[in-house]
């Protein structure tokens, strides 16, 4: 971890953002105490937030202005965390306004201010690491796994649980791979399954690709104690027909079956998204989607009801995670060790990203502001089934939305006499 006040900073251009190297740690820079905002302000601060206060000022009557300033510091009153697809990223693209919302966060902005963040996607069927080079590569700036979670991350905690388990969804074999990164003993495949009875699917034969790498086994033999949907399935119709045949087997052996239907494994979605936001302009349906579906076959077909489990947004767990994720990320990057005062959550899906983060708001010890955007499953002259702080066009709209707040709120307490505050924006306090 570079201590604060360390010379240099590594930087690592996104064209060359590779694991390994990402994998060597932050690489974020960490400035001098004095330069980070602190919970108190002296006399020397106030000073300071005056002097920002008229450049404040000043860009507010000539926005052409040049923004950035010479020194930049990094606060540690408040912190971002963003959803992916729909805000950041749509059908692999990155959305314009992302990368320049980005370089505000890293200080390219008016105040000199740098501001923590982490990304808190639904999304998955890659390791964490794979995914933030990806992820690197479409917003030109580097991202660490420190400060990354898809909906499947918290599955990793289920490892020492269960022997041996099912994973379904994503391509080839890599949901496999992130499962057995994860730590999960016994990890079997839907194609695991045909391979040893090609009669489980009747319309679906394996390529000779999926052939080759699906992992002989007498499944006869085999107990699968749990069913893992850890991204999109490729193939609805096959992997619906296995997990059914599991959730009514006797005990997770396939071929038996369950008198009452009531011994199957329990079955965990990494996610509960039925739809999300990708390249074509409407939304389409995802594992939320497949969840609803095996549920109403379940009933069909045994006449009872099913529960299942979701990871992901809107669960609490996941926002409990995400706090320890950025209070670590913040600590071992910026040297920060008190929580921050307020997170500001940007989302595009209000079922996942803003429930989850209006609903945490109202237990976490911090604030927790819900900003919902335009660019993803929202669709304007739509009413959001749950409602967010503030509703804004863009991810870069988002960012400037809680930064202006967080200046007025600063300038709230420090300059309530002086009358330099803003009277025509329209920031709520
Ligand atoms: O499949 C992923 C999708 O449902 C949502 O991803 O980034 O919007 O949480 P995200
Ligand atoms: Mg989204």
């Amino acid at each position: 971890m570079p201590s604060v006040g360390s010379g240099r900073p590594r930087r690592l251009s996104a064209a060359e953002a590779t694991q390994d190297k990402m994998a060597m740690g932050p690489t974020v820079v960490v400035p001098p105490k004095h330069l980070m905002a602190s919970s108190t302000l002296p006399s020397e601060s106030i000073a300071t937030t005056l002097e920002e206060a008229r450049n404040h000022i000043d860009s507010l009557s000539s926005p052409s202005t040049p923004s950035t300033p010479p020194e930049t510091s990094i606060t540690d009153k408040y912190a971002f965390a963003f959803d992916i697809d729909g805000v950041l990223i749509r059908g692999g693209k990155p959305i314009p306004e992302a990368i320049e919302a980005m370089r505000v966060l890293n200080g390219q902005n008016e105040y000199g201010i740098k501001v923590p963040y982490i990304f808190v996607t639904n999304g998955g069927g890659k390791t964490e690491a794979e995914r933030c080079t990806q992820l690197s590569q479409q917003l030109e700036m580097e991202v660490s796994p420190g400060q990354f979670i898809c909906g499947h991350t918290p599955m990793r905690e289920m490892a020492e649980r269960y022997n041996t388990v099912l994973v379904v969804g994503g391509e080839g074999e890599k949901c496999r791979q992130v499962a057995e990164g994860y730590g999960f003993k016994d990890v079997v495949t839907p194609g695991d399954i045909i391979k040893d009875n090609q009669d489980t699917t009747p319309f679906r034969k394996l390529t000779p690709e999926e052939y080759k790498h699906s992992r002989a086994r007498n499944f006869a033999e085999v107990k699968i104690e749990a069913i893992f949907v850890f991204a999109d399935s490729r193939d609805w119709a096959s992997d619906q027909q296995i997990i059914l045949d599991l959730l009514m087997s006797k005990g997770g052996y396939l071929g038996t079956r369950s008198k009452n239907f009531d011994e199957g494994p329990p079955v965990f979605f990494s996610h509960n998204d039925v739809v999300w936001s990708t390249s074509h302009d409407l939304t389409r349906i995802g594992m939320g989607a497949l969840r609803v579906s095996l549920e109403a076959m379940f009933k069909a077909v045994t006449g009872k009801e099913l529960q299942t489990t979701a990871f992901g947004k809107p669960q609490i767990g996941t926002f409990e995670f995400a706090t320890r994720l950025l209070q670590q990320w913040r600590e071992d990057t910026h040297g920060i060790t008190a929580p921050p005062e307020t997170v500001y959550f940007v989302g595009d899906t209000p079922e996942s990203d803003i429930r989850g983060t209006n609903e945490f708001d109202e237990r976490a010890e911090n604030s927790w502001y819900s900003i919902l955007v335009r660019t993803g499953v929202y669709q304007e002259g739509t009413k959001p089934r749950f409602q967010p702080r503030a509703t804004v066009d863009t991810v870069l709209d988002a960012v400037k939305h809680g930064i202006e707040r967080e200046y007025q709120r600063r300038l709230r307490e420090t300059l309530p006499q002086t009358g330099l505050l803003s009277q025509d924006n329209n920031v709520e306090p």
